[in-house]
């Protein structure tokens, strides 16, 4: 079994976070997994995209890679930032994701029944009353351990069906909060899908050039942004604000099964706030036993940390999208023109490394835009 050691820490420091960066924060506890499985597991996340990594890392970058970090695919400049190898070059990879896509029918179809095989996201990504029954156990998604049952007041709150249900022949972007969305101009591009997934609430006034302005869905990190921008909402100030500042949104997706009680206690305050007479603004609950089992299948495939939520909304419009297209997923400090990269789109961190495995759900994600299955954009939209 993997354990994941959560730091707690860590989450009261950063204030709000990217989706790539997410903070369901945690780090790699420890495995059983041989040098083997791991070659055996990556190899088969080639497959999947039909696309091999430039040069695999050496057994010893692995071994180093077990004992320390997650490692990462870094060029030379960002191997003297901290960098333990050389997978391949981040200007390749710029070069690459500039070149016109193709798309590959046959690779995308065999991904989303890989990843329906798991549950179909369809029908169970999101909590509905079609499919749970009142009083049913719910097990946190990423605390097993802990069981909270069905209270007639959440069933209350469910969605008859699920809001993917008449999703399958649109085009959707899912739009991380990195610093290289910053002067893209995508926000056109971005407005121009029939749906677009955002992570955490992030700040959309003001950087809609960039950011595109419709918005169908957002993750929210009960942990994260209710907790930090919301101060996990005390008053009716903090709880007006909060209602007001959602409408910009769409579907609030909320992991109220997901890390621990603290958690579940604010997440069902926001649930509450949203379910009041005179709120627009609908609060769906992650099915948690359909992101653990995202999270059991990556991870299966080298994944060494918990998945950020726009790993996991990625994964999720695969399932339930025609098409995706990804913005604002970069992990490294240097982009396009070498043009320097911060964490976030709306401030000016530096990426802050470590905690995350976004290197290998870049990799991942890279591979996939490679292989035809999605298309990920890095450069300025045009
Ligand atoms: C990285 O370093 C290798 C040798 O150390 C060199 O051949 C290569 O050109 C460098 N790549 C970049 C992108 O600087
Ligand atoms: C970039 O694309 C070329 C041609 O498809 C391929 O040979 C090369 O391996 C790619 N580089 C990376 C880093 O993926
Ligand atoms: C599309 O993907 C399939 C399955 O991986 C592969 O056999 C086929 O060669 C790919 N087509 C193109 C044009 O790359
Ligand atoms: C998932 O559910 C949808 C909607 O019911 C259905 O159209 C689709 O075929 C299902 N996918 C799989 C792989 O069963
Ligand atoms: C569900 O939990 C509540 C307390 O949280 C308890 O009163 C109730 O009996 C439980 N229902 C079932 C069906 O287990
Ligand atoms: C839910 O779990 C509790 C213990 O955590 C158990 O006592 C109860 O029987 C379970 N209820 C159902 C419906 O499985
Ligand atoms: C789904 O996307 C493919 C290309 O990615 C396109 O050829 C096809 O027409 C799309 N289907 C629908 C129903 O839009
Ligand atoms: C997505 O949200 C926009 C508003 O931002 C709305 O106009 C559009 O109809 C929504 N699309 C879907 C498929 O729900
Ligand atoms: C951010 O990175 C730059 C370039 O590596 C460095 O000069 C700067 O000191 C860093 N800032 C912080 C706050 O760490």
């Amino acid at each position: 079994m993997r354990r994941y050691s959560r730091l707690r820490g860590v989450i009261a420091l950063v204030l709000v976070a990217v989706c790539v960066l997410e903070l369901l924060l945690v780090a790699f506890g420890g495995s059983g997994e041989t040098n083997q499985d791991l070659h055996r597991e990556e190899s088969l996340v080639g497959a999947l995209a039909g696309v091999k990594s430039k040069s695999r890392p050496s057994d010893e970058a692995h071994e180093h890679a077990q004992k320390t970090q997650p490692s990462a695919p870094t060029d030379n400049r960002t191997a003297s930032e901290g960098g333990t190898q050389t997978s391949y070059s981040i200007d390749e990879v710029i070069a690459n994701l500039s070149k016109p896509w193709v798309g590959n029918e046959t690779r995308k179809v065999g991904i989303r029944r890989k990843l329906d095989s798991v549950m179909n996201a369809t029908e169970y990504a999101v909590l509905t009353k079609q499919f749970t029954v009142l009083g049913q156990n719910l097990t946190f998604a990423i605390a097993p351990s802990v069981v909270r049952n069905l209270t007639n007041e959440v069933y209350q709150m469910l969605p008859e069906q699920s809001p993917f249900s008449t999703l399958k022949m649109k085009r959707c972007s899912v739009v991380g909060n990195g610093g290289i969305l910053k002067h893209s101009y995508c926000g056109k591009a971005i407005d121009g899908s029939d749906f677009v997934f955002r992570c955490n609430a992030a700040p959309l006034k003001g950087y809609q050039q960039h950011t595109g302005r419709k918005s169908n869905m957002t993750s929210i990190n009960p942990g994260g942004v209710i907790a930090a921008k919301y101060k996990r909402l005390p008053d009716i100030g903090h709880r007006n604000r909060f209602l007001t500042d959602m409408k910009a949104y769409g579907d609030l997706l909320i992991p109220v099964y997901g890390v621990n009680i603290n958690a579940y206690t604010t997440s069902m305050l926001a649930l509450r706030l949203l379910h009041q007479k005179g709120s627009t603004t609908r609060g769906l609950i992650i099915n948690p036993d359909h992101f653990r089992g995202l999270q059991d299948m990556w991870s299966e495939m080298g994944l060494r940390s918990r998945m950020t939520t726009g790993f996991y909304l990625a994964s999720v419009a695969l399932s339930v999208c025609n098409s995706t297209d990804l913005y604002g997923f970069w992990p490294f400090a240097k982009g396009p023109n070498h043009r320097a990269v911060s964490y976030h789109y709306y401030d000016r961190l530096n990426i802050s490394k470590g905690v995350h495995n976004f290197n290998w759900e870049f990799d991942v994600l890279y591979r996939l835009h490679m292989g035809g299955v999605l298309q990920m954009h890095a450069g300025p939209c045009t």
